[in-house]
């Protein structure tokens, strides 16, 4: 049985990945709550932690994103407080000029004793960038993945150069200095979706997040394989890591008796902000409230596993069998979810393996 990476999606956003009405204590994040699940994911054998970027939430009662916590200025935090893990924390790239998550990047690197990396967010949400005026020109949209190539070439030189240049259509870098050098290098993941951001992973990343709610294991199987051959042309490997929520109960029936009770009192409010937004990607185009399936709204499409912890392990090792590098889990509940997880499914894992 192939090793699978066990990562934890950090809950720096209210609501993380559910649209349920009923918000958790927790809901709104705190440092003290995420340092108290990624201690939780580390004794328990996980291997990494991503933390993700929002600028702007969906509204409804639970106020659903509308809270978040800067993942950079966490994850340095969290680097602190914690000495195994793999640490990643998400850029905005239209955000921040490189030179500036250069240089954080390398100090997280220093703080984590090498244990950092950077998830490259090419933006796709107009409405985020827009209210900061960082969104000039509806064209952003089209260009991203260039603009992120320039990106990566600006983080590159300065990671590896004495004297850096580089010169680009967005960027202009010459003679630049940045010492110290990270410790190693920085391992770049990159969760678009899209034919461009394959393109753009197969060149820079060594990771790609992947997962909607309608792929199977099959489905999986074949973009991890479509992203491996993609980046084997250009002499590279990456895998991929399966984003997923999950519901993991004594029994199947209790599991989905539980997903039917958020689906019962979903925020719908925040699921229609959600998907007014999902207007501004060129890809989603056509997709509407009426037409988009239910257990898709309220667990944001994406993937989903539902069962007993036979069931939920099983999943685990099927997308381990099919080469599938790791999986990277949010769960409703954070505080009860995931003791009850590394206690009851994991030993069920032939796929977990750590390396404490
Ligand atoms: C694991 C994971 C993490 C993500 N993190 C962020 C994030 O931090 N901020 C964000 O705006 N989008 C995030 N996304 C969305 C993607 O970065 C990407 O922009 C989106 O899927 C659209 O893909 P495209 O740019 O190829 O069209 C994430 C997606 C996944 C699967």
């Amino acid at each position: 049985m192939n090793k699978l990476d066990f990562g934890l999606f950090l809950p720096n956003t209210s609501g993380i990945t559910v649209f349920g009405a009923e918000p958790f204590p927790q809901n709104v994040p705190t440092f003290a709550y995420n340092k108290s699940v990624l201690q939780t994911a580390e004794a328990g054998g996980f291997d990494f932690a991503l933390s993700q970027v929002k600028w702007r939430g969906f509204g409804g009662e639970t106020h659903h994103w509308n809270y978040s916590l800067e993942a950079f200025s966490l994850v340095s935090a969290l680097a602190a407080c914690t000495s195994r893990m793999q640490l990643y924390a998400s850029v905005a790239i239209r955000t921040v000029h490189p030179a500036v998550i250069a240089k954080m990047a390398t100090t997280i690197d220093d703080i984590s004793g090498g244990r950092f990396g950077v998830n490259i967010v090419s933006g796709w949400n107009k409405v985020e960038y827009d209210q900061f005026g960082l969104w000039d020109e509806d064209a952003y949209y089209n260009y991203r993945y260039k603009y992120a190539e320039e990106y990566m070439g600006v983080l590159n030189a300065l990671w590896s150069e004495e004297s850096a240049t580089y010169q680009g259509k967005f960027f202009h870098v010459k003679d630049a200095e940045m010492l110290p050098k990270p410790s190693r290098r920085l391992p770049i993941v990159c969760a678009g979706q899209s034919d461009e951001a394959i393109e753009f992973i197969s060149k820079y990343a060594d990771y790609a997040f992947v997962g909607r709610m309608k792929d199977d294991v099959d489905a999986l199987a074949s973009l991890s394989d479509k992203i491996k051959e993609a980046a084997g042309e250009h002499g590279r490997e990456v895998g991929s890591l399966v984003l997923m929520t999950v519901i993991a109960e004594d029994t199947d029936e209790a599991a989905i008796a539980k997903r039917d009770a958020f689906i019962a009192n979903a925020d719908d409010a925040a699921i229609r902000g959600w998907m007014g937004f999902q207007v501004n990607d060129t890809h989603k185009q056509g997709i509407t409230y009426d037409s988009t399936p239910t257990l898709q709204k309220v667990f944001m499409g994406l993937h989903l596993v539902c069962g007993s912890y036979e069931t939920v392990a099983a999943h685990m090792d099927a997308l381990a069998e099919r080469g599938v590098k790791g999986v990277c889990l949010s769960f409703p509940d954070y505080m009860a979810d995931l003791p009850r997880f590394i206690a009851k499914v994991l030993p069920h894992c032939k796929s977990y393996q750590p390396v404490h």
